[in-house]
């Protein structure tokens, strides 16, 4: 196993850090076991008895909120012989008995059927409940978990900067409050999850994965794109703890309203939106169709871009789950939330122009991870020309610096070596 110092430089990272299954096993116990994992977003689980089924790490576990309305994540196995004692992704559920033998613990871990009981310790119910994930806790509506009882508050960890993006994030939608789809895409990518950390941030590559929906965006608005890397005024920043931000900055919504007028069915239900919000209003709420336009990505596993929560599951070191959960208006004009889905369609999951592009290049990027000469993956651009704001929270430059890439490998580093949680 190499030391960390040969796996990341301050501009760089070694290819086995995507392929090495040792650095993978590294990860899942000192990035995934010890620093604060985004599980679900609350409405998921808004009911008594709600659940849904996640990893950390690999470690499967449930978040549920119990009869008493508070929410826990358990771990999702059986303490007689394993097995897991919930097999759904989501659901409601008072408790969960184990298929195996029928152990049966209540929703909040308590252990409270074991068949045949004669032949057990009288004691058996108390000492084997199902454990349950030490930390649990939620910024306005996203969960996390952590197994580590001596992280730092979620609040603290995420840090100001990166709270005031996500603020802005879960502002967009016209003051509305926002709730998950019940549905995502989950996709199963055969790459590395670090991939898709480091591409949800990148404010270089757009033009060029992206190119032909950009052409067909042409075709169809007969207007020219002009990308967020050309604009001197976007931004790319790093935070606290290997969060990160890229910010266009643009105050002109104009161009992707054009995009959004050009779908299927989209002219009349933008007629109906004005007429149910007023003309004065309706600047504000075709503005939400498309997200807040900035992305906003939390180390490790969640990243808030267009209207989705997308979220990073490791499998293996080739193997990953990108799961992409769109964020609907709650009381709104029906259109708006209609239009919101089939914009966000027209780029985002498996039939999206947009995405599988993204997934294309992880394939070549692992075809090109063969033994060479050159072992080295460069996120050099921009390095040097950073500045930092005054209050010390960012590092920031143009959109198309590799300046989340940094962050986030500095925490990344720093996590591996031990250094921080
Ligand atoms: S493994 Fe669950 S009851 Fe035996
Ligand atoms: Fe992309």
């Amino acid at each position: 196993m190499p030391t960390v110092d040969q796996l990341v430089r301050a501009d760089a990272v070694h290819r086995d850090i995507y392929r090495d299954p040792a650095v993978f096993e590294l990860e899942m116990t000192r990035i995934f076991k010890r620093t604060w994992v985004y599980l679900a977003h609350e409405s998921e689980v808004a009911e008594p008895g709600d659940y849904v089924t996640r990893t950390v790490g690999r470690e499967p576990v449930v978040l549920v909120r119990g009869e008493d309305g508070v929410l826990r994540a358990v771990v999702n196995r059986c303490r007689h012989r394993a097995a897991l004692v919930c097999e759904h992704e989501t659901g409601n559920a008072k408790s969960f008995r184990c298929q195996y033998h029928g152990w049966t613990y209540r929703n909040d871990g308590r252990l409270i059927g074991v068949p045949h009981p004669e032949r057990q310790s009288a004691d058996v119910r108390e000492r084997l409940g199902l454990a349950v994930v030490p930390r649990v806790e939620s910024y306005r509506g996203l969960v996390f978990g952590s197994f580590n009882p001596a992280v730092s508050g979620l609040a603290e960890h995420l840090g100001p900067a990166a709270l005031g993006y996500i603020d802005r994030f879960l502002d967009h939608c016209a003051g509305l409050p926002l709730t998950a789809h019940r549905q995502a895409h989950r996709i199963t990518m055969p790459a590395n999850w670090k991939l898709q950390l480091e591409n949800g941030l990148d404010g270089y590559h757009a033009g060029f994965t992206h190119r032909s929906f950009f052409d067909v965006m042409r075709r169809r608005t007969g207007a020219s794109v002009r990308f967020a890397s050309g604009l001197p005024t976007a931004t790319a920043r790093a935070f606290r703890n290997g969060h990160t931000a890229i910010d266009p900055e643009t105050t002109s919504r104009k161009p992707l309203i054009q995009r959004v007028s050009t779908l299927p069915g989209a002219a009349a239900k933008l007629d109906a939106l004005r007429a149910h919000v007023g003309p004065q209003r309706f600047d504000e709420y075709a503005g939400a169709i498309t997200g807040a336009g900035i992305n906003v990505g939390i180390f490790p596993n969640l990243q808030l871009i267009g209207i989705h929560l997308r979220r990073i599951e490791p499998v293996s070191v080739d193997r990953t789950i990108v799961s992409v959960r769109p964020l609907l208006a709650v009381d709104a004009p029906p259109e708006l939330n209609w239009l919101r889905l089939r914009y966000h369609e027209l780029f985002y999951g498996p039939a999206g122009f947009g995405q599988p592009d993204d997934f294309e290049m992880f394939d070549r990027v692992a075809a090109g991870l063969a033994d060479s000469e050159d072992g080295w993956l460069r996120f050099e651009r921009g390095h040097g020309a950073e500045t930092e704001t005054e209050d010390g929270e960012t590092i920031v430059g143009n959109v198309t610096d590799e300046i989340p890439q940094r962050g986030q490998y500095r925490q990344w580093r720093a996590l591996l070596a031990g250094e921080t949680a």
